[in-house]
């Protein structure tokens, strides 16, 4: 039996790579968990940008009452942007939210691994590519592994613990222990093509895109019955604005190939489209529906 192995303590620097969607959401969780936390975005004043929607968010919570504004003050003071990923040297623990592509992610993992200490846990958010593919491109792949949060990141419970081919026990079971600690509920999974969730949630998209495409029903008529009579949270159409049409597109394309082109996993022309035309969701302002501007940030 493998002893078990101590979380992430709460003194170690957590950095957060990609201020978009996950990693704001992320990057709020870690700082919740009472960690400093470090973020890095490759595009210019995206992180500090980013700084300033969580602390807003932060700030909304103690509009609620949810949280103390000493709490909230002590919080916003431990999150920190970043300008280089020299920067990230004493880190504890990386998590990787940018672009789903691996070449990108590859790159990005060969140049941190450089950058952080040997004890230091590397792990990426993908929602779809292989794990093990993306630690291939480390010199020592035993210390990452994929930690896979859900979207809105502060909200939702569940975190996969993706262990690739090369993955250390010792590491998926620092990682699943730091996740507990945060208040997550992780569940330890393997390597396999979207994993757990976005693979049986494939299905579910595209057939809906499908009857969309069929003119079956519209958008909203389709929501509105998963939603009201299907016991729902979301409808895929609502539910793809708020993951971006890109990310869920490149999901679904990662998937399909994975599978060999399996045609249950064929992705949408319909949203192809969207992608095409920039209507990526809440984050661009429009996708299948008309949102305000910004309004990806706000609406966790
Ligand atoms: P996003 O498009 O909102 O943000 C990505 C960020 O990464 C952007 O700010 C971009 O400037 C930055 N970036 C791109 N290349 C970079 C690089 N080389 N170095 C540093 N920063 C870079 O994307 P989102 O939605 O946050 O997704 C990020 C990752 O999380 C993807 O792997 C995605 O599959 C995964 N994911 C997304 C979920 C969602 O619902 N949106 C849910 C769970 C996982």
């Amino acid at each position: 039996m493998t002893a078990l192995q101590p979380g992430i303590q709460p003194d170690r620097t957590v950095a957060v790579v990609g201020a978009g969607t996950m990693g704001q959401g992320i990057a709020q969780v870690a700082l919740l968990a009472g960690h400093q936390v470090l973020l890095y975005d490759a595009a210019e004043g995206c992180a500090e940008r980013a700084v300033r929607a969580v602390t807003g968010r932060l700030d909304r919570l103690v509009a609620k009452g949810r949280m103390r504004s000493a709490e909230r003050d002590a919080a916003a003071g431990r999150l920190c942007p970043v300008r280089s990923l020299a920067q990230l040297a004493g880190a504890g623990l990386v998590i990787e939210a940018i672009v789903e592509q691996l070449p990108v992610k590859q790159k990005l993992f060969a140049e941190l691994e450089a950058v952080v200490g040997q004890d230091c846990v590397l792990a990426t958010n993908t929602s779809s590519l292989s794990v093990t593919a993306i630690g291939g491109a480390l010199r020592h792949p035993g210390r990452f592994l994929g930690l896979h949060f859900f979207n809105p990141a502060p909200l939702l419970p569940l975190v996969e613990v993706v262990r690739g081919f090369a993955t250390g026990e010792e590491t998926a079971e620092r990682a699943r222990a730091t996740m507990a600690a945060w208040g997550k509920t992780p569940v330890r999974c393997a390597d396999t093509p979207g994993f757990v969730v976005n693979r049986i949630a494939r299905p579910f998209y595209a057939e809906a895109f499908r009857v969309y495409e069929e003119r079956g029903a519209d958008p909203a008529t389709i929501d509105a019955v998963l939603r009201e009579c299907g016991g729902f949270a979301m409808g895929p159409f609502e539910l793809t604005d708020l993951i971006g049409q890109d990310v869920n597109e490149a999901v679904t394309r990662s998937v399909y190939e994975a599978f060999s082109q399996d045609r249950k996993f064929t992705p949408s022309l319909a949203q192809r489209r969207l992608v095409e035309a920039g209507l990526l969701g809440r984050k661009s302002g429009r996708g299948w529906y008309e949102h305000g501007e910004g309004t990806g940030a706000d609406a966790v």
